[in-house]
């Protein structure tokens, strides 16, 4: 039997309608929009409105990525949905998201590794497709991230946006994904952070207690390192040579991050695709609205080689390298 292989035959992104200027952080914390863009290269943010759900803006993605596939909901097996900032405990946001599309009947579940939840997924995804179990799945990241965060807090919270993306993967003979590394350690949890939970118990504090911990120096020098490994994995696992890439699509957590995966790569910023400076680091949702904003804009092109990567509380760390 032939190889099968996981194309993405569309995609699709959704952000709330409210954009938050960096200008209009230094009211609110001691900050300043020069520290904000020389520090991650972050210029405005998306924030969800009141009542607006990570659901709310993971349909919408969807919605476009079926569009954009000529998919009809009722023909998905499978939806893997990225999120650290589900819109219940349960049921799962995937499953809400399968009802608003459609799509009731097929496998649908949420799958929680911070910002690497998009990447994680799809390589869950591209197994599924592997193996004959699935034939057409949607893969989303979506997070209200902002909703996590401490607004007296300058160290984490210029740093967050909200915001979802999707793709629809279809079983092909053509690639197709060709490889996926997914990573975990545990033992990195005290650096990046949410104390609070079910199990845990919530804190009689200002929302709940829930509100992003994190040592942000310490996880910048841990990412860049670990990106360089992983992205060294990715190639190797698949075959290729840097050479081959046409796109690197990075998570958009800080472009200084970024820049050092370029560096290891020796690639020029013109083949990466950079959304940190309109969306901030939307966690699950980053590589997603980046992958759509690059497709939509027509720099993304059918046939070219991308990498994607995303590093997250965990921490957790994915990649995935395939022909668009
Ligand atoms: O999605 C994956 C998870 N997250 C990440 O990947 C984030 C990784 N880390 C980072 O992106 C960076 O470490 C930050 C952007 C969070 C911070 O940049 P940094 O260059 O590592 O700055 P720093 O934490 O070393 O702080 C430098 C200075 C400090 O002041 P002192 O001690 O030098 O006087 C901070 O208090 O900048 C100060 N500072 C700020 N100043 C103005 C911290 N936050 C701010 C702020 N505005 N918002």
């Amino acid at each position: 039997m032939s190889q099968i292989y996981a194309r993405i035959t569309g995609t699709g992104s959704a952000l709330p309608e409210r954009v938050v200027s960096n200008a209009e952080l230094e009211k609110i914390v001691d900050t300043s929009d020069e520290w904000i863009r020389t520090r991650t290269g972050i210029q405005q943010r998306h924030i969800a409105a009141d009542g607006e759900t990570t659901g709310d803006l993971a349909t919408m993605a969807a919605q476009r990525a079926l569009e954009a596939a000529g998919v009809k909901a009722s023909e998905l097996d499978l939806i893997v949905l990225g999120t650290t900032t589900p819109d219940l405990i349960f049921p799962s946001t995937a499953c809400l998201v399968q009802h608003r599309l459609g799509a009731n009947g097929c496998a649908a579940f949420d799958l929680n590794a911070a910002c690497s939840g998009f990447v994680y997924a799809l390589g869950v995804a591209d197994k599924f497709i592997r193996s004959g179990q699935s034939k057409k799945v949607l893969v989303i990241g979506a997070e209200t991230l902002t909703r996590m965060v401490d607004w007296t807090e300058r160290e984490s919270c210029v740093l967050f946006g909200d915001g979802a993306g999707a793709v629809v993967l279809e079983a092909s003979a053509e690639p197709g994904i060709y490889a996926t590394c997914l990573h975990a350690d545990g033992g990195f949890k005290h650096l990046l952070y949410n104390p609070v939970g079910v199990s845990v118990g919530f804190k009689d504090e200002p929302n709940h207690g829930v509100r992003i911990q994190m040592a942000g120096r310490e996880v910048f020098k841990v990412a860049v390192k670990t990106l360089d490994a992983l992205v060294d994995e990715t190639l190797q696992a698949a075959g290729m040579e840097a050479s081959q890439i046409d796109w690197l699509i990075p998570h958009q957590a800080n472009l200084r991050i970024i820049e050092a995966t370029v560096k290891r790569l020796h690639m020029p910023m013109e083949q990466v695709v950079v959304t940190v400076d309109q969306h901030a680091n939307t966690s699950s949702g980053s590589v997603p609205l980046a992958l759509d904003f690059a497709v939509r804009s027509g720099k993304v092109q059918r046939g070219q080689t991308l990498l994607l990567e995303a590093f997250g509380g965990g921490f957790t760390w994915a990649s995935a390298l395939l022909r668009y």
